[in-house]
């Protein structure tokens, strides 16, 4: 967004409040006024046409369609679309972004005032558009093996049975994907992103398809190459993804260095992975205190319990006070079954589609799956 141009189209069939406007907006250079639709009844093709990132309706159109029934429709059709209302204080509106009234702006106004808040209203419907069709999701855990990489490729073949699914090899340095998949060495990683003007269409270039159907943005091939990428690049690739995958599903190393915060800031969820074992319960609580001080909150968090038959005489209720949340999920341990489709690389998930481990498993996939229906239907069916 930075840097770029706010496209605006006016709505307003009053000329000397188009003129007012016009002129406010000719002192600065941000906004980029691209036309007045003087009449209801074309505003929903102009904002086809025009494609603004936000426009100002006035409510007291004259005509046959209202200004609340051209901010309905261009919610309903353009969501992405930032949607002000304009008024009087006579008629006063209410702020109601399902009806499309992001903002409202009275009258009389100053240049500031509009400029302000055409940025602000901006600002908010991108982030809420883009991260209203794509759930961001990433495997965390402080404490090395309790299963992170083995449940984030199976999460993900099971999430691409319905879903466009990028997996994401969080681990920059060791690659942990390249291994449990046995890519080949010139498979492209995330260092042949283009540094300078990154296109989407680019994405298709540094993925790489694996058989099961997922697309897979692999890690560097070499551990030094890691520091090729910096937390730039990797916010960069992650906001392209998620306006192109319904599901970005990460897999993290067990750290919460600079490199490992960036995938977890960028998440919608983040998975914590545990096993019955102290130091991975110790690790989870001191990430905990990490996360709180940060602000995440409560609900981007989840406790995800691997190998949960194998408690090692610890007890789930004095590990959820410990913790202080509940668990989650379960997932039963297979050790037959996992390390047997880890060597040949195959998801269990699809390799034995009836094993109590996959349906612990589909489980986490289904509420997630849930859980981006419930996050914005009109957007989710884009
Ligand atoms: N539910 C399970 N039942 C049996 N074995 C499991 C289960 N989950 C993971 N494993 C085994 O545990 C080991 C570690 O798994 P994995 O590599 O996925 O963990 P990780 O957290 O990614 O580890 P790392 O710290 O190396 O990144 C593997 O050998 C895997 O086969
Ligand atoms: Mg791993």
């Amino acid at each position: 967004m930075g840097g770029e141009q706010i496209r605006l189209l006016v709505i307003e069939d009053v000329p000397q409040v188009a003129s007012h406007l016009r002129s406010l907006l000719a002192a600065q250079s941000q906004i980029k006024m691209l036309e007045v639709v003087t009449a209801g009844d074309r505003a929903v093709a102009s904002v086809g046409e025009y494609r603004p990132d936000v426009v100002i309706v006035d409510a007291l159109l004259q005509g046959r369609v209202s200004g609340q029934a051209v901010a309905e429709t261009v919610r309903r059709s353009e969501p992405q679309v930032g949607i002000i209302m304009l008024t009087v204080p006579q008629n006063p509106v209410r702020e109601d972004p399902e009806r499309g009234v992001d903002a409202v702006l009275k009258m009389p106004f100053t240049g500031f005032d509009v400029t302000t808040m055409i940025r602000k209203v901006h600002e908010e419907r991108g982030v809420a558009a883009s991260r209203a069709g794509s759930l961001v999701v990433s495997l965390f855990s402080p404490k090395g093996g309790v299963g992170r990489t083995t449940l984030a490729y199976n999460l993900a073949v099971a999430l691409g049975k319905d879903h466009k699914v990028c997996l994401v090899d969080g681990s920059l340095q060791f690659s942990d994907l390249r291994g449990l998949l046995r890519v080949p060495a010139v498979a492209p990683s995330i260092v042949n992103l283009p540094t300078d003007r990154v296109r989407d269409s680019d994405l298709a270039e540094i993925t790489w398809r694996d058989p099961s159907g997922i697309d897979i943005l692999l890690a560097p091939p070499r551990v030094e190459m890691a520091e090729m990428v910096t937390v730039r690049d990797i916010e960069k690739v992650l906001g392209m993804l998620r306006k192109i995958y319904e599901f970005v599903i990460i897999d993290t190393r067990p750290a919460l260095s600079e490199d490992v915060l960036v995938f977890l800031d960028a998440a919608d969820i983040i998975l914590q992975v545990l096993t019955y074992d102290s130091m991975a319960i110790r690790g989870l609580v001191m990430a905990g205190e990490t996360f709180s001080a940060i602000g995440y909150p409560e609900h981007k968090l989840a406790i995800v319990l691997n190998r949960a038959d194998s408690s090692g005489g610890f007890d789930k209720g004095d590990v959820e006070a410990a913790l202080g949340a509940p668990i989650d999920y379960e997932i039963v341990s297979d050790g037959r079954l996992v390390i047997a489709a880890n060597n040949e690389g195959v998801p269990f998930v699809t390799s034995s589609p009836d094993a109590p481990i996959t349906k612990d498993l589909l489980r986490i996939a289904d509420a997630l799956a849930a859980h981006l229906a419930d996050r914005s239907p009109a957007l989710a069916r884009r």
